[in-house]
């Protein structure tokens, strides 16, 4: 059993990560909390029981009372990760970040240098890598199934919805507060295809753009809120009325939650007359994109084609990789792989089980991994600072191919900052 101190009780630390600890009270258990929102902070206490001196309204409270526990999860938002990181390392902390570690390609670097000045782990939410989908193809890539790597199409299928809920109305839908969208979604993505291939990449070209949701694309009649001043609301597939209330395939609890803390229906009508989620998404102050590729060459001259896309009906992640010997193909959400053999013909399928927890599985598996990196200290390790800090490179050095219109070439890219 390992014992953690938690940095921002939102919606990941405090409904992914820490609820994992109160129904696994074996594994890990919260001993201390920082968390500056009155309502959340209070809710947390009273569900992990913590006496008042473990409950704080800033990290850097909680830090003066020194070391509390094995290990730090600091879970704030893509900005605010780098200080309190570094200060729990200086500590002697264990310490597991969110991704984005940071939009900073120095403060990702900083970051890693940090973990291995002072001797402890950096387990960054890379939370795809433990999912059983992306485990079962690694196995299978590093089988030899396939024969030579030679080229993977990857596709990122955000979804209508997730796409206005996150990247329109919600915390990232704007990079000069958070981070640009292919650091954001699709430092996984990155992350997956250099894990998958397992080797440095090299060299990323980019395109893409914001261009449906804008003021100009509203249609006639269109309001500033679905729910109150709205006259196309009806017709329209972005409604915070329908995504939240009324689409029963479309709504989730955890967005729910999101928009109000309680989830209900009727908090959630309310918050949504004037709040940020009831939002006409024509008329939001994002500037992320809602649609980009990348191209990518790794050693060896393998290549990897990715698109990340809003305009899906499915969120889901679908890949081809392409060997010498054979291919295989994945779809994520229906959790299932097809591997072809070119010699022989044969087809094998895997369909794979992988519970309940959010990410098709991963953030439960992510959870266990955290917790045996911390009781190995470090030993075993998944997700770690330096394989992190490499993919998070590639998502930036991408968006820099973006707003520049030039390939960008990794090994200059970090020499820049580091
Ligand atoms: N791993 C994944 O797949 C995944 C998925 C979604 C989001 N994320 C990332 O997780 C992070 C958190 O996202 P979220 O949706 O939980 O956000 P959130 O806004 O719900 O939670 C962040 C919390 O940090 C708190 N906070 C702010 N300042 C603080 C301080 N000084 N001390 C302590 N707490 C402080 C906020 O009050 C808030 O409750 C983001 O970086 C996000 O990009 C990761």
């Amino acid at each position: 059993m390992i014992t953690a101190v938690l940095i921002g009780a939102g919606q990941r630390g405090a409904q992914v990560y820490a609820d994992y600890a109160r129904f696994h009270p074996n594994e890990i258990k919260i001993v201390a909390v920082a968390e500056p929102d009155g309502e959340r902070r209070r809710l947390f206490a009273k569900e992990h029981n913590l006496p008042e001196e473990a409950v704080f309204s800033h990290w850097n409270e909680l830090f003066e009372k020194g070391k509390l526990a094995d290990s730090c999860m600091v879970c704030t938002q893509d900005r605010f990760h780098t200080e309190p990181v570094k200060k729990a390392l200086e500590l002697g902390y264990h310490v597991m970040c969110e991704k984005p570690m940071s939009p900073q390609p120095e403060e990702c670097i900083e970051m890693g240098e940090y973990a291995g000045k002072y001797h402890k782990t950096l387990t960054i939410c890379h939370v795809l890598r433990y999912s059983p989908f992306f485990t079962k193809i690694k196995e299978i890539l590093d089988s030899g199934a396939v024969g030579d790597l030679v080229s993977i199409q990857h596709m990122e299928c955000v979804g209508y919805w997730h796409q206005a809920h996150s990247f329109v109305r919600g915390n990232w839908r704007n990079s000069d507060e958070s981070s640009p969208m292919i650091l954001q979604k699709s430092c996984h993505d990155m992350d997956i295809l250099a894990w998958l291939t397992g080797k440095q990449c090299q060299a990323v070209s980019s395109f893409g753009s914001l261009k449906h949701f804008r003021e100009e694309n509203a249609p006639e009649g269109a309001g500033t809120y679905c729910m109150k001043d709205c006259k196309a609301e009806a017709s329209c597939p972005y409604s915070a009325n329908k995504i939240y209330l009324r689409d029963e395939e479309r709504y989730s609890d955890n967005f729910r939650k999101i928009v109000a803390l309680s989830g209900t229906k009727e908090a959630v009508r309310e918050a949504l007359m004037e709040g940020p989620y009831g939002k006409c998404v024509y008329r939001c102050d994002n500037n992320v994109v809602d649609h980009q590729v990348v191209n990518l060459l790794f050693e060896d001259g393998i290549t990897v084609s990715f698109t990340m896309c809003a305009f899906t009906y499915e969120e889901s992640r679908t890949i081809t990789i392409m060997g010498t010997g054979g291919q295989i193909t994945g779809d994520m959400v229906k959790n299932k792989i097809e591997v072809r053999d070119f010699l022989t013909g044969n087809k094998t399928e895997y369909l794979l089980k992988t519970g309940n927890s959010g990410h098709s599985g991963s953030d439960e598996k992510f959870m266990q991994g955290f917790i045996r990196t911390v009781e190995t200290d470090g030993a075993y390790s998944r997700s770690g600072a330096e394989v992190s800090v490499n993919s998070h490179l590639m998502a930036l050095a991408a968006e820099e191919s973006r707003v520049t219109g030039k390939t960008v070439y990794l090994e200059e890219y970090r020499s820049r900052f580091s």
